[in-house]
């Protein structure tokens, strides 16, 4: 597949950047978690329906019955209407196509609590004024990081960055928009020919320029995390965003413009890692305001 000619930035919302009014992230016990506790009946059949279901088969062993859980409740509210099948099954999550309300697509990601590098998740919470006071028990980093996914994603959208909208959370499970069409998911940056390689590399520095001005840090940002979606970049997966009040963002924003500028070395664009930050970082958020 080849990559379109004409990209557009989204206009950013404006308001509130860059971050002095982090949401409190409320990691309390879930209806899921009530919900798997009671098993009643409704729930039984939803989880045996669901584990016979082709596309979970290979996940029985590893989702808990909480998780099944989370899945009915979000059933049972609307955001999810059937399953479809598995987009992928990464380290810590497994991504699934799903059917919205209204015929509308959606993406279900699923953290495996068990799988998931929880040592590693704490840490990247570390210094997040969101999660002050988290304690250090698995289920609660896991789930903080769905919010943290979740609420990523909403102020990257607001700042102005394409990227898929989150629509519902549900304990380790997150519902957002889908990035794909009849063909199939969108691809990443990394799987296909791009023909405009300078272009793209300008509206992802302008991506991640906006990203820092609004106090975020993707943390994670390659080839492999920005797709392609109607001609547009759409910068995907950011649990692991920090805000600029962690120890180690700066640390994190370096990794992440080499990544990004070696990427786009390699398709023949003039640019450095360095460069980039230096574009990224300027002007630097007003300190007065985060
Ligand atoms: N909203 C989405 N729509 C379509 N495909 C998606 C969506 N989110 C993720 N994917 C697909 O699933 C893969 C893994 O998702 P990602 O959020 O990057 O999780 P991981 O942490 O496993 O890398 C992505 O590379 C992409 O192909
Ligand atoms: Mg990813």
């Amino acid at each position: 597949m080849d990559t379109g000619n004409e990209f557009e930035l989204l206009d950013p919302e404006g308001g509130d950047i860059p971050g002095d009014e982090w949401e409190a992230i409320d990691v309390s016990d879930t209806e899921a978690d009530r919900l798997a506790r009671e098993r009643d009946r409704e729930f039984h059949q939803f989880q045996k329906r669901i584990k016979d279901a082709d596309q979970f088969k290979v996940e029985q062993s590893v989702f808990d019955d909480a998780t099944f859980a989370a899945l009915y409740k979000l059933v049972h509210d609307g955001h999810v209407v059937a399953f479809g099948g598995p987009l992928s099954t990464g380290k810590e999550a497994n991504v699934y196509h799903a059917l919205g309300p209204d015929d509308t697509d959606v993406a279900v990601k699923v953290y495996r609590i068990n799988a998931s590098n929880f040592r590693q998740m704490r840490d990247y919470l570390e210094g997040d004024p969101r999660f002050e006071g988290l304690g250090g028990k698995k289920k609660d980093v896991v789930l903080a990081w769905v919010k943290k996914e979740s609420a990523n994603l909403e102020r990257a959208r607001k700042a102005g960055v394409r990227v898929p909208t989150p629509i519902a959370t549900e304990r380790n499970v997150l519902v957002m928009e889908y990035l794909g069409d009849e063909d199939g998911r969108a691809k990443r940056l990394g799987e296909l020919h791009i023909e405009n390689p300078e272009t793209a590399y300008e509206v992802l520095a302008e991506y991640m320029r906006r990203l820092y001005a609004a106090g975020l840090i993707h943390g994670d940002l390659s080839e492999y995390n920005v797709v392609f979606q109607d001609g547009q970049l759409v910068v995907i997966d950011l649990g692991q965003g920090v805000t600029v009040h962690h120890p180690n963002s700066r640390e994190f924003l370096i990794r992440d413009c080499e990544n990004v500028a070696n990427f786009f070395a390699r398709q023949g664009v003039d640019v450095t890692g360095d460069e980039l930050l230096e574009f990224v970082t300027q002007p630097e958020p007003d300190p007065s305001r985060s």
